[in-house]
């Protein structure tokens, strides 16, 4: 009896892997590269993927430093004085000025739907040179 409850359970979830994965189009590289659903969820659930999931692959540091070339020299010039103030803008979004490199990548990347940019909620990102993140 247990046997077959095991089995039954066993083959509904195999069934709903199935369903699932022809429900669930990857939009990115992921699948291309082989990466297995169990790859990003774990534990049998297909729940919501934590940024710990995604950095056992993608090294922050690394990642951070890709995309570091995004930075740039703000100039503000006051007009009375004609003084000129320099900064770095830290529009990285890997490692921004809000929130360093603590922002979950869902943020940002989505596996099964189009990818937003966060900062474009507020931001005029166009002006950073930045590109769609995939
Ligand atoms: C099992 C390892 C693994 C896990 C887990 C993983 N990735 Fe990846 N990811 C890869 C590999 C491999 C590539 C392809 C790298 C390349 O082409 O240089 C990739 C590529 C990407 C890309 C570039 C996609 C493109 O189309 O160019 C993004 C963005 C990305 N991953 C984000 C994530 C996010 C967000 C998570 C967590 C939800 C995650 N990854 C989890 C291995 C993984
Ligand atoms: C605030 C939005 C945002 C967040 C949060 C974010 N990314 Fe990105 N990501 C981007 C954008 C935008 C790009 C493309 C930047 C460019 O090249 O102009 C990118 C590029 C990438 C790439 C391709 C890098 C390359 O070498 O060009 C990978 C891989 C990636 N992100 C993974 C991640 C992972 C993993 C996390 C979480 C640790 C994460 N991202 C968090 C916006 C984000
Ligand atoms: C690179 C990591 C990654 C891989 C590989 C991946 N997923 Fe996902 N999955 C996510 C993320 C992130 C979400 C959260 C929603 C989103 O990004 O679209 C999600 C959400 C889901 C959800 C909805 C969960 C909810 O509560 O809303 C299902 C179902 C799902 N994935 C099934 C699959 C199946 C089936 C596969 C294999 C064909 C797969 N996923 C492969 C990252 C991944
Ligand atoms: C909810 C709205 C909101 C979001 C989302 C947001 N920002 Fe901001 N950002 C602001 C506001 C408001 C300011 C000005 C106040 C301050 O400096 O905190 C600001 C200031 C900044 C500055 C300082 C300006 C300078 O010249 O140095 C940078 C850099 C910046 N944001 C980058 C980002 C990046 C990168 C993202 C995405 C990872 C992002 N922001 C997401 C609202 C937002």
């Amino acid at each position: 009896m247990k046997t077959i409850l095991k089995t039954s359970v066993l083959l509904c979830s195999l069934i709903f892997a199935a369903a699932a994965s022809a429900q669930m189009p990857q939009m990115s590289k992921h699948a291309q590269r082989n990466i297995q659903c169990t790859g990003c969820h774990q534990n049998g659930t297909f729940a919501p993927v934590p940024t710990a999931q995604c950095v056992t692959c993608h090294n922050q540091d690394q990642l951070a430093k890709s995309t570091e070339r995004l930075n740039y020299t703000s100039r503000m010039k006051n007009p009375k004085t004609g003084e000129v103030k320099e900064h770095i803008a830290l529009v990285n979004p890997h490692d921004s000025y809000h929130f360093g490199r603590t922002e979950d990548c869902t943020d940002c990347h989505r596996e099964h739907r189009a990818s937003v940019n966060d900062c474009a909620t507020c931001h005029d990102v166009k002006a950073w040179n930045m590109k769609d993140p995939k």
